[in-house]
This record gives structure tokens, C-alpha cells and sequence, in this order.
């Protein structure tokens, strides 16, 4: 089967870009399953039920998230209800949702889809993630074909090792959160398909998504200035991992940007 993952979903315009074109290249890049990083499709704030709705309607078959994702709290009725639509695993328990879920294919291969927050340089501090990634993995063991997981963190570090940890037990890994794409996708020795970031789905000419004069004004002056999406076109930054659904490896790991 072949999956593709698309890094965070920054604002409005990104919304669009994916309601506009994610169908044609599920076509083009004959994709079996999408899996969305949309945290931030509120622009910084979130994600709201419509723009959740959106982007299932346009193709995504589940909706990843991070530290952002409980700021729209109108969006925790559809985090308890719709299996679809993920927070971290590793928030407290009373929080609203669920941070793995089993989705079938459309070819009807059982996904385990798993989502987690690192512990290095952001906020909130959740608990360690190892064990909640164990547990999940546990519970629902002989229920899935394949397991992957949006580690969302900002340390490079941390990803790798959460990523050789789990090596072998995941078909699929990738980070999300820093908005930049890195250069190392790879299948790791026990056949885990990896990738450190994925990168955005974002208008380019920003910063992080964010207008390039603000965050510099930021920088320059120490005053805040609230944030503003970038402007200019939209670009999706992800990976396409062609997996084995027979043994769950991975067979290669292909960056593309749409
Ligand atoms: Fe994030």
C-alpha cells in the first residue's frame, strides 16, 4: 500500500490548496491512504470543525495534531466522536479525544494510526512518550495490518530515537511540527519507513507560514506583533511510503513536494 503524509496544515489558504488538488495526486501518486498533520489549519489556533470537515472531505483519511490542536475548543466534540481526527496520545487523560485509532483502507487494510507529542523544547511538557506509544501498539495488537506514527517534536534527536526504538514495529514514521522539510527519508534497518520532518502545507515566502516582516520584527525589536499568514502560493511538503501490507516493512520512502 502506498501512504501519503503531508506536513502541518497552515491556515486557511492551505486548506484550499488541499480541498483544490489532494484527490488528483491521491490519483497521480496512486494513494492508498492520507494522513494529515492539521494542527494549525486555524492558522496557530488549532483546528476548527469546518476546516476539519474540509480536509476529510477533500481526501485526508485521518487528521493528525500536536501542541496546537486543543486551542479551538469547539473542535472537542468531533475529537471524541470521530476516530478520524487525533490529538496527542500522550495528554492527560481527562483531555478530550483519543491519540490512536484503527481506520480501514479503502483496499481494506486495518491502519493504526498513531499520534504523539516529543517532551524537548515545547510546550506543553506532555508525559514521556515511549510508553504511551508502547501501550497503544500493545491494545491494539492482531486488530491492524500496518502501524504508523506522527511523532510531533521539535528536536531532531528525539525523533531519531523514538524512530530506532520503535524500528520494526512501525511501518511508517515522520515528524511534524518544525515546518521545515529535512533531507533523510530512509527505511531504517528493521524496516521502518522514516522521516525526521515533513515539512508544511503552507504558503511559501513566510516564515513557518507566518508573514517574513513580523516574526523579523519579533526578532529585531523583542515586542510582539501578532502573527499573519504568509502570503504568496501555497506548497505541500510530505512524504510517500510504499509499504508491504503482507509484513508491514517498509519498501522505500520518497519526499514530495506538491
Ligand atoms: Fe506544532
Amino acid at each position: 500500500m502506498r501512504i501519503l503524509a503531508l506536513g502541518d496544515v497552515i491556515g486557511p489558504a492551505a486548506v484550499e490548496y488541499l480541498t483544490a488538488n489532494l484527490n488528483a495526486w491521491r490519483k497521480q501518486y496512486s494513494i492508498d491512504f492520507t494522513a494529515v498533520n492539521a494542527e494549525n489549519a486555524s492558522f496557530l489556533a488549532g483546528i476548527s470543525p469546518d476546516a476539519a470537515q474540509r480536509l476529510l472531505a477533500a481526501g485526508a483519511d485521518v487528521l493528525t495534531g500536536g501542541n496546537h490542536t486543543m486551542q479551538t475548543r469547539t473542535v472537542f466534540p468531533m475529537l471524541d466522536g470521530d476516530s478520524r481526527i487525533l490529538r496527542p496520545i500522550n495528554f492527560p487523560a481527562e483531555v478530550p479525544g483519543y491519540g490512536s485509532s484503527v481506520l480501514t483502507s479503502a483496499a481494506g487494510v486495518r491502519v493504526l494510526v498513531i499520534n504523539a507529542m516529543g517532551n524537548a523544547f515545547i510546550e506543553p511538557v506532555l508525559d514521556n512518550p515511549f510508553p504511551y506509544i508502547e501501550r497503544a501498539l500493545a491494545r491494539e495488537k492482531g486488530n491492524y495490518d500496518v502501524a504508523m506514527l506522527d511523532f510531533h517534536a521539535e528536536a531532531t534527536g528525539e525523533k531519531l530515537a523514538v524512530a530506532h526504538a520503535f524500528d520494526g514495529r512501525l511501518s511508517a514514521m515522520w515528524g511534524t511540527h518544525t515546518h521545515v522539510p529535512t533531507a533523510d527519508a530512509q527505511v531504517l534497518p528493521r524496516g521502518t519507513g522514516y522521516v525526521t520532518d515533513l515539512g508544511a502545507t503552507a504558503p511559501t515566502g513566510g516564515i513557518l507560514g507566518v508573514r517574513a516582516d513580523i516574526i523579523c520584527e519579533r526578532f529585531r525589536r523583542k515586542i510582539p506583533v501578532p502573527y499573519k499568514p504568509a502570503e504568496g502560493p501555497v506548497r505541500a511538503e510530505g512524504a510517500v511510503f510504499d509499504i508491504d501490507e503482507k509484513t508491514g516493512a517498509c519498501r522505500s520512502v520518497t519526499r514530495v513536494s506538491l
